[in-house]
């Protein structure tokens, strides 16, 4: 078992939204980060990781296990972060441990105490009282405290100040540090991942439009800009996201095609964030 997440074309139809095929494998040991646009489907294919609404079609493993046969066995070792907090508002942060402490076999209250004070969380303080930045961290905190072998955390990031995200960026680089735990991380805040991110998965309108290590993403694409004049019809159709203006062309190119490009265009690499601002310009999928 190498995969904490195995996922293969993964399908999903609303109304008017659909996943599509969606296929990824998160390897034990590390964090991918799960970007996409606002409705890209990122919170849909968590929700149906987590059993939590029924799959159309394909598999999902995690730990090499069913997720809907294995659910109640795969779940005491996964911890989840959602946007929104799901505590009783007038809970306060002793009584969410009484709570749901029950419901893990591994939970250590030693655990929880030790993150609560190492993230200043006052026990005494209700849900309501707690800022967004708090909130997170308490999430976190629950999360972590049965030694979850896998985090699944959407969008934990949105909200949070600057320097709250680096705090919690800094607790998972810390929290997966015994190469023994993954995790799972949506955002929409790509300088997240250039951080922490191992592996990239590039959701976009439903339809997987990368997914691997950061390094080979940044490798795999090449920003180019050039002359409207050396703008030709094949390199045209090649280009995703092909903005012009008056002093020319801009676009992204798989790098594998820059050897055939004219001498003249000019290429760079690209950020994470480049990358999905121009996938969002205009999508081109190989299947
Ligand atoms: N229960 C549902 N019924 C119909 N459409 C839904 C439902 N849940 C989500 N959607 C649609 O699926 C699309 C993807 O949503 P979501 O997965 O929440 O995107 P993301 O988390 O990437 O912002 C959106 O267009 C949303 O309106
Ligand atoms: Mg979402």
């Amino acid at each position: 078992m190498n995969n904490a997440i195995e996922i293969k074309k993964l399908c999903k139809k609303y109304k008017d939204f659909s996943l599509n095929n969606i296929s990824l494998n998160l390897p034990m040991g590390y964090i991918m980060g799960f970007v996409g646009q606002n409705g890209a489907g990122k919170t849909t294919t968590i929700r149906l990781i987590l059993n939590m609404i029924r799959r159309d079609g394909g598999e999902i493993k995690i730990f090499g296990l069913d997720n809907v046969q294995d659910e109640q066995k795969i779940k005491q070792d996964i911890g989840v972060v959602f946007d929104d907090v799901y505590f009783v508002d007038s809970w306060k942060v002793w009584e969410v441990e009484k709570a749901i402490k029950g419901f893990y076999s591994n939970w250590s209250s030693k655990l929880f105490n030790r993150y609560t004070s190492d993230f200043n969380l006052p026990m005494d303080k209700k849900i309501r009282e707690l800022s967004r930045g708090m909130k997170m961290k308490l999430m976190l905190a629950v999360a972590m405290s049965h030694e979850a072998k896998l985090l699944i955390l959407d969008e934990p990031t949105s909200g949070l100040d600057p320097v709250a995200r680096d705090e919690l960026l800094e607790i998972l680089a810390k929290y997966i540090s015994d190469g023994q735990k993954s995790i799972l991380f949506s955002t929409h805040i790509t300088s997240d991942l250039e951080k922490i991110a191992d592996y990239i998965t590039i959701i976009d309108h439903g339809n997987i439009f990368y997914s691997g290590t950061k390094d080979d993403l940044l490798d795999s694409f090449c920003i180019i800009k050039g002359d409207m004049k050396d703008l030709s019809d094949s390199l045209k159709e090649k280009i995703i996201g092909l903005t012009t203006n008056i002093v020319g062309f801009a676009g992204l190119i798989p790098s594998s095609e820059i050897k055939y490009l004219p001498p003249q265009i000019i290429t760079d690499t690209p950020s994470i964030d480049e990358i999905l601002v121009f996938i969002s310009k205009g999508e081109r999928y190989n299947e």
